[in-house]
């Protein structure tokens, strides 16, 4: 497979001629199921290798979540050092990649690095730039992403067939061209198309009703016998309890370091009206366990760029500042605090926190700490233990963590080891990227790898 392109213009996606082509083909070598971004980058794949590939979309256009993706931009890769290690077998991948056994995707990204994808994205002259930490954007519109995949699929004349609802899939005694059979929905009527190759991208469960999110990955792999792990919300804002001070924070940002068990994310936090959100929690969200009697907690780090003995020597030098002026004018503890903290959460955290944990009253000032009371005072500041009590669930999740067990599936091509010519990719496996382009590199990367050899 030659993954180079020649250029070619960027012009208005063929809408007519997709609709056109929406009808039941009978049989076809290959049939991707899903038409987002790991199926497109799957079908055009396997299409430039001149196998015949028909696509069943279930919406009425393709890639919708690209278009809604990175704000309307699309955050199509990262170029940061982390990724770059990442296709070098560092063990850095398992903090980037979330519920995985580390090297899964290792051999996928070997083959299809963020640098294929740029070279696609410039090939069809569309205009991008970098906005923070290697996240790749478009400058104009996530819709030229889409525009230009769909392209590709229909240079590669892969068949395109949109409101089509795949049903099933069901392996087939037969000739190895037609080994399984798809049962699917089109203008009501429910249509059957066989395959040697059944390419599985259907996604997670994330936004389904604005997105058209459904389970089949997870149900074709139950059919199949095949293991589906960890599958819940990712990428999602935490709820918190409806008691919790914090909900008097709403609008309030800053920036933190959260930690969920072993893993760190510096950036910001923004307090909500059910909870808590911002990229930092966000990324830390994807790592939240929960058990019947057991929640992990998130552990705020609010002062990230000092490190406790620095918090606590400003802590004392401020309680010493307070005692010289005491006789002029006492200030509450929180006044101090607001000095680096946003004003409302200093002084709800003083007011509830502190007063919690070191007894003291709300009106107190540094002052009246004790040098063990600013200890405290400081290991709080980097260890606030939030409780979680749950997600916003599906339907603001970005991502849909877990799903199928990536023992089930060659690291080469995504083909179940146990049922040759079924392949899994995108968002339905269980490999659960960082937030900022991670998720749609895997879903390149893992097209890619399917669509090559299938
Ligand atoms: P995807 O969900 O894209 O596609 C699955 C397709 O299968 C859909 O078109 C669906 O309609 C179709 N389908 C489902 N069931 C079907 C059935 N029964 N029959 C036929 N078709 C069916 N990531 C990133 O890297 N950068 C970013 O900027 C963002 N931004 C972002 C914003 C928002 C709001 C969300 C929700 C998500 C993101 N993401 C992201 C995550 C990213 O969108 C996601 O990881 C990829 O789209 C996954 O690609 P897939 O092709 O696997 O699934």
């Amino acid at each position: 497979c030659a993954p180079s392109l020649p250029a070619r213009p960027v012009g208005t996606p063929q809408k007519r001629h997709l609709a056109a082509r929406g009808h039941a083909a009978q049989r076809a070598p290959v049939v991707v199921l899903g038409g987002g971004a790991a199926g497109m980058m799957a079908a055009m794949t396997a299409g430039r290798r001149g196998r015949p590939v028909t696509l069943l979309e279930k919406n009425s256009e393709l890639g919708k979540k690209i278009r809604i993706s990175g704000g309307g931009r699309c955050n199509f890769t990262n170029i940061s050092e982390k990724l770059d290690r990442a296709y070098h077998s560092s063990p850095v991948i398992d903090e980037d990649f979330a519920q995985s056994d580390g090297s899964f995707f290792q051999k996928a990204f070997r083959r299809y690095p963020p640098e294929k994808f740029i070279a696609l994205v410039e090939s069809h002259g569309i205009k991008y730039h970098e906005k923070k930490l290697g996240q790749l954007f478009c400058n104009k519109s996530a819709r030229q992403i889409v525009d230009m995949l769909q392209q590709e699929c229909l240079a590669a004349s892969v068949e395109l067939c949109t409101e089509a609802e795949c049903l099933t899939v069901a392996a087939v005694d037969g000739p190895r061209a037609a080994r399984y059979r798809i049962e699917y929905l089109k203008d009501d009527k429910k249509k059957e198309i066989y395959a040697e190759a059944v390419l599985v991208a259907s996604g997670g469960l994330s936004y389904a009703r604005s997105c058209g999110a459904t389970d089949l990955a997870h149900r074709i792999a139950d059919s199949f016998n095949l293991k589906v792990t960890g599958v819940r919300p990712g990428l999602v804002p935490l709820l918190l309890p409806s008691d919790a001070w914090t909900r008097s924070l709403t609008g309030v940002s800053l920036e933190v370091a959260a930690c969920m068990g072993s893993t760190v994310f510096v950036e910001r936090i923004l307090f909500t009206h059910k909870g808590i959100s911002g990229p930092a929690v966000l990324q830390a969200s994807s790592y939240w366990e929960h058990h019947a009697d057991a929640h992990k907690p998130l552990v705020l780090d609010v002062l990230p760029y000092l490190k406790e003995e620095e918090v606590l020597e400003w802590l004392q030098r401020r309680a010493e500042s307070c005692r010289k002026r005491q006789s002029r004018r006492p200030m509450p503890a929180s006044e101090e605090l607001a000095r680096k903290l946003p004003r409302r959460f200093a002084d709800g955290f003083w007011k509830n926190e502190a007063s919690k944990h070191l007894g003291v009253r709300p009106r107190s000032g540094l002052e009246d700490l004790e040098s063990s009371a600013l200890q405290r005072l400081a290991s709080l500041l980097k260890r606030w233990e939030v409780k979680v009590i749950g997600t916003e669930g599906y339907p603001k999740a970005e991502v849909t963590c877990g799903g199928v067990s990536t023992e089930e599936l060659s690291d080469e091509t995504m083909e179940c080891k146990r049922q040759p010519g079924l392949f899994f990719i995108g968002e339905a496996v269980d490999v659960t990227g960082w937030l900022g382009g991670y998720n749609f590199q895997w879903a390149w990367a893992s097209g890619f790898a399917a669509g090559a050899v299938c």
